[in-house]
């Protein structure tokens, strides 16, 4: 019996090439929010944690502030970046990811009621740090619903390849109270997201220390630390991938050691990871001689990392769902290219949007410097 429910009678309006190359343009652009916000939080929670048993006058209090306070802006891009490589993945893979999404339903839609929780706490950790109120509690709590929020995210998309244990699963809980933890893939995918997170987040920090800081002895602090925490957990990738890799089913190994393209992708990720570890560890050996260049390289070598691994997870799927006689490619296609061009135009000026607001988010130091706990400060500019 074929598992997957019947296609939709409606053909793509595009070609599934054009889908394929929007959803990896997107996704890496989702991970590498998701990776900012992650590693933001886990890295930003410890130097509070830190500052608040060192007391008022613990150089971490603002190295830390200026980690959490960017968090809420850098939650807004996660839940935005998010929703385009959604659409395609619905439409490439709908009949899998639906059918996914429905067995864990309660989770699955619990993500959203988790998401609410998380945005309030980072933005009472945006307003705590900002009036001197301890936060690092409410970042604890942060970081345990945000793994929560990753490790639903890695089920779906891990149980929509395993369409041979869904009427099982449907059997044993049609109300979708369930989650698909028995899959050996599910905790090496999430720890690799982790992993990943404190190595772009690290580097992002770094980035920061050296762009938009203007205390110098913090900038100094989150450059040198921002980069070693990104070198080490570059480092650190490597087993990881090498078990997300050794994880998957035998067919699915095969499948992506026989392709040229998969095997180029994997050399390229593994360069970029290397390429990675050097800058950043580089970067943070310099300390605060360190520039916005070399911090840049690493967030540069950082981000191509991220999209070669979203590459090669898409090849983790494809050959999965190869393996039960799915293929993408196998769709109806018929082409209504002036919906495609204005999609296109659409496109890039929403990206040039998003590009203007990083910049102005990474510029936004000070937001802040006039007002804390709602007095404004001694010679501040009442205008
Ligand atoms: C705090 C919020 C979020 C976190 C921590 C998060 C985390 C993740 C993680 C860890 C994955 C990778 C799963 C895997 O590879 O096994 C993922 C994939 C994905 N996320 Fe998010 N996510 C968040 C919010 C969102 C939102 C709001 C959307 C959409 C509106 C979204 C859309 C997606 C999509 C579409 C994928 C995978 C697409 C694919 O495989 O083709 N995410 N997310």
């Amino acid at each position: 019996m074929d598992p997957f429910p019947a296609v939709d009678p409606i053909p793509l309006p595009a070609p599934v090439w054009l889908f394929k190359v929007l959803h990896l343009f997107t996704l890496s652009l989702h991970f590498t929010a998701v990776h900012l916000l992650i590693g933001g939080l886990v890295l930003g929670t410890i130097w509070a944690i830190a500052a608040w048993r060192g007391g008022d006058d613990s150089p971490l209090r603002e190295p830390a502030r200026q980690v959490m306070r960017r968090l809420p802006v850098v939650m807004a891009f996660v839940i935005n970046l998010g929703v385009p490589p959604l659409l395609f993945t619905q439409v490439l893979y709908g009949r899998a990811l639906y059918t996914s999404s429905i067995l864990i339903g309660v989770f699955w839609i619990g993500v959203i009621v988790l998401m609410v929780v998380l945005y309030s706490l980072l933005y009472s950790v945006e307003r705590r740090s900002a009036e001197g109120k301890a936060y690092w509690w409410a970042g604890l709590i942060s970081i345990g619903i945000v793994a929560k929020i990753a490790l639903i995210y890695v089920n779906n998309m891990t149980l929509m390849l395993r369409p041979d244990t869904w009427l099982e699963m449907y059997r044993g809980n049609a109300l979708g109270g369930q989650l698909a933890m028995d899959d050996p893939t599910v905790w090496p995918r999430w720890l690799y997201m982790i992993t990943a997170s404190l190595m772009l987040g690290g580097i992002a920090i770094a980035l920061t220390g050296a762009t938009a800081v203007q205390d110098r002895r913090a900038g100094a602090y989150l450059k040198q630390w921002g980069a070693l925490v990104g070198a080490i957990a570059a480092g650190a990738l490597v087993p990881v991938a090498i078990w997300v890799l050794m994880a998957q089913p035998a067919a699915v190994g095969r499948g992506l050691g026989e392709s040229a393209f998969y095997n180029v992708t994997r050399a390229a990720w593994l360069l970029l990871t290397f390429g990675v570890a050097l800058v950043a560890g580089y970067a943070s050996w310099r300390g605060s001689e360190t520039g916005w260049k070399l911090t840049g390289a690493a967030a540069l070598l950082g981000y191509l990392q991220v999209a070669a691994w979203v590459v090669l997870r898409d090849g983790i799927r494809d050959k999965s769902l190869e393996a039960y006689g799915f293929s993408v490619w196998a769709r109806e296609i018929s082409v209504n290219w002036s919906v495609v061009g204005l999609f296109l135009v659409l496109l890039v000026g929403g990206l040039v949007a998003v590009g203007w607001l990083l910049k102005v988010m990474l510029q936004a130091e000070g937001e802040y410097e006039g007002y804390v706990g709602g007095e404004e400060l001694p010679g501040s500019d009442a205008a």
